[in-house]
């Protein structure tokens, strides 16, 4: 087993609500998750980046890395991020931060945060978390493992939100399909 599987684990173990997951995602789901970023994007944050696979193919997409901001609650995640990928920025705290740490106008959230598994007012509150970040027209952009979005209907409805259905990526661990979040 890899240094990053182990740690990914050992991470999981100590704290599966948060984590939600074994594995990391693959480099496949991680393209998807990138997939329209470029060089020319501009503000790119990204929340609950676990050990980088999604924060890798951000950059594999050209997104400069002083364009690049990360929100990561877990210490150890965040120590293993900054040995990795020299000149992101990266917080270690919760990515409901985001706002007091950030001026608005980021053309994009990635969103590898296990929504689906916490509760409905946490979900929210990430979601108008974001939304206030995000430049007119920006989306949020997260995977589930559930053929559905992190939101139901009536969620989306409430914080003036729709959803688009993006790929389904089968080449992961479980298969996961990507929505993009835009304001109505
Ligand atoms: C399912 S893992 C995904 C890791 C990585 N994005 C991937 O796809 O392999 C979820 C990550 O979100 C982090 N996390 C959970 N709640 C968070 C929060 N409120 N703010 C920031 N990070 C959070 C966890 O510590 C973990 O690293």
């Amino acid at each position: 087993m890899s240094n990053e599987a182990t740690l990914f684990l050992r991470q999981f173990l100590s704290n599966p609500r948060d984590i939600s997951s074994v594995v990391p995602s693959s480099r496949w789901l991680a393209r998807g998750m990138a997939e329209g970023l470029g060089p020319n994007t501009g503000r790119v944050v990204e929340f609950g980046p676990g050990t980088g696979r999604i924060t890798h193919a951000i950059l594999e997409a050209g997104v400069a890395p002083a364009d690049l901001t990360l929100f990561e609650m877990n210490g150890e995640f965040v120590r293993h991020l900054q040995d990795r990928f020299r000149g992101v920025t990266i917080h270690h705290g919760p990515a409901q931060a985001a706002p007091n740490l950030l001026p608005p106008g980021v053309a994009h959230v990635i969103s590898g945060l296990p929504l689906l598994s916490f509760p409905g007012p946490l979900r929210q509150e990430i979601l108008r978390t974001a939304f206030s970040i995000l430049a007119p027209g920006g989306s949020f952009v997260q995977f589930t493992y559930a053929d559905r979005p992190a939101l139901d209907e009536a969620e989306l409805r409430r914080l003036g939100l729709r959803s688009e259905l993006g790929r389904k990526v089968w080449a992961n661990i479980p298969p996961a399909r990507i929505y993009r979040l835009y304001q109505a």
